[in-house]
């Protein structure tokens, strides 16, 4: 059973999804990188975090995700925010340690693809 089953599904990583946009658009830092996005992008961006984060388990092309990133001028530092963000949700809703940890190591895998300022 993948992960995305074992929690429950849909509706378990909708709720999810929705906690972590609102707090990436919430946080002072983040905020702003989002601020132009329209409403119809959203779901892709939400569907696009769940795919690279539990479907592909770590595995989602690079390539993509520097194109999309690397010239939003993303700082360590908001690498770090955004982290800590997913990792308050996945305890805030009871995702094991273990399970948190595996996610998060995948993760950190995407910072060189990500971060493009220092
Ligand atoms: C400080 C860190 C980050 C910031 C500020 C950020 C910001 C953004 C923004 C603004 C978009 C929308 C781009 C657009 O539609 O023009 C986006 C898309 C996306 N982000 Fe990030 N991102 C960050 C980190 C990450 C990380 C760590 C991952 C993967 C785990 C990720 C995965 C994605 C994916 C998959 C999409 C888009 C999907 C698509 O359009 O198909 N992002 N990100």
């Amino acid at each position: 059973m993948n992960l995305f089953e074992k929690y429950g599904g849909s509706s378990f990583w909708s709720e999810f999804l929705n906690t972590w946009y609102s707090r990436v658009t919430c946080s002072d830092s983040l905020s702003n990188f989002f601020s132009r996005i329209k409403i119809e992008d959203v779901k892709t961006i939400l569907l696009g975090i769940l795919e690279s984060t539990l479907i592909s388990e770590g595995n989602y092309p690079k390539d993509v995700l520097g194109d999309i990133h690397k010239r939003m001028n993303i700082s360590d530092s908001d690498f770090n925010i955004w982290k800590k963000i997913y990792e308050s949700i996945l305890n805030d809703m009871g995702i094991s340690n273990e399970d948190s940890e595996k996610i998060l190591t995948l993760i950190e895998g995407y910072r060189s693809c990500i971060v493009s300022i220092t």
